[in-house]
Formats: structure tokens, C-alpha cells, sequence
């Protein structure tokens, strides 16, 4: 499943030419720095990035790599302040889970972050570990999860971009999206 049509929302994987407007998303002009912009262009390019937009721009995204002992791992979800609690994280992580080719899936998120872990665990995230010393400037711990069994594209050694469509085992709709 690489898009997700959810009505006036689309999910869609992003392009390096989506970069600087998701790097813009709750951001203060003067704060989109260089090093922000060029963060965003590197994920873009090797195709890392899912993103929710409508016809007026982007609403939000999801990030997904391979680094964290080569089983996926969703680095960042995020979706814009003004639009949160209508469903947009939970369609955004459910197409970037579904383009994992990885068995295992992975996230994390910071203990205090109950709206992600909330979002995590109803839709079947099993809580699988806390983490100290991530966190320095406050200590807080960091709290991982593993996405539940899901749909696991035949050949996980196959090139990200060329992942065969399919289901992506996705939640139900989420709700309030039209
Ligand atoms: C965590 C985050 C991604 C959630 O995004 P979101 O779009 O608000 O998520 P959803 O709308 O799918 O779900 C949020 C809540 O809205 C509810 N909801 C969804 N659609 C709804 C609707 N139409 N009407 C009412 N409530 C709805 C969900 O049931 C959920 O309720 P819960 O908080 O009791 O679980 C968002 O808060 C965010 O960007 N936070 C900052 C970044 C961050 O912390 N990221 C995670 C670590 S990387």
C-alpha cells in the first residue's frame, strides 16, 4: 500500500520536492534552517517519508528507515497541531507500516508522550522496553514498541521503492476522515 486515499486527507509517499514545505509544518519562518531543510531532503530522496496533505499543503508525516539493527523503525510521526485527534496519525502510521519490508517494525516514544503511545497501543503496538540515556536534556526514559504481525511483502531484501502494492494490513478507517 504505498497511498492511502482517506478523503479530503491523502497519505502518499513524499519526493525530495515535498521536502522544504514538511520541514515548514509548525515551524516559525526563521527556524526552517538549512540543516532542517536538508534533513528533510535526505529522507524525501531515499524514499523515507510518507506524508498527509490536502489540496491546501501538507498536514503531516512519517518517517520510516532501516538503521535500528536493520528491522524498520519509524523514526518520527508527526502531524500538525491544528489538525491532530481526527485521525491523520493513525492513517499516516498505518500506510508507513504497511511499506515496511521488514518483519519486525519498530518505535519509540518518550515516556510523557501518552497521545503517541496511545495512538501506538490501540492499534495493537505491544509496549517492549524502556530505554535510559537517550534523553539528556531532561533524562527522561524513552519507551520502545513492536508493531503488531502484519502483512510482510515475500522478498524483504527487495529495493524499498519496487515493494510489491498490496494490503498493507490496515486498521480500520480512521474516524472523521472524509
Ligand atoms: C502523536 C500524534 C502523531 C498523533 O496524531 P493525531 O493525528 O492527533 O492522531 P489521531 O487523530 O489518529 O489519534 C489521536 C486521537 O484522536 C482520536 N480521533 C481520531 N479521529 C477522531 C475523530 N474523527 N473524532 C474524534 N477523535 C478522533 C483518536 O481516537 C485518538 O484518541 P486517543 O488520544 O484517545 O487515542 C500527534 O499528537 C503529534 O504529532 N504529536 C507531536 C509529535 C510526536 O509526539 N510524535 C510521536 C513521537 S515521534
Amino acid at each position: 500500500m504505498e497511498e492511502l486515499d482517506l478523503g479530503e486527507v491523502s497519505v502518499r509517499r513524499a519526493s525530495q520536492a515535498d521536502a522544504d514545505a514538511l520541514a515548514a509544518i509548525d515551524v516559525p519562518p526563521d527556524a526552517v534552517t538549512a540543516e532542517r531543510r536538508s534533513g528533510f531532503r535526505l529522507w524525501c530522496g531515499q524514499g523515507d517519508v510518507f506524508m498527509a496533505e490536502t489540496p491546501s499543503g501538507p498536514l503531516g508525516f512519517c518517517v520510516l528507515d532501516y538503521s535500528f539493527f536493520e528491522h524498520g523503525f519509524i523514526t518520527r510521526l508527526y502531524v500538525a497541531r491544528d489538525v491532530r485527534g481526527k485521525g491523520i496519525g493513525t492513517g499516516l502510521l498505518a500506510v508507513t507500516s504497511g511499506s515496511c519490508v521488514t518483519p519486525k517494525l519498530f518505535t519509540s516514544a518518550r515516556l510523557s508522550n501518552h497521545a503517541m503511545q496511545r495512538l501506538l497501543q490501540r492499534v495493537g503496538w505491544r509496549p517492549v522496553g524502556m530505554l535510559d540515556g537517550l534523553n539528556d536534556e531532561d533524562g527522561e526514559l524513552e519507551l520502545f514498541y513492536l508493531c503488531p504481525p502484519r502483512h510482510t511483502p515475500k522478498k524483504a531484501t527487495e529495493p524499498r521503492r519496487r515493494r510489491p502494492a498490496g494490503d498493507a494490513g490496515l486498521p480500520e478507517r480512521p474516524r472523521g476522515l472524509r
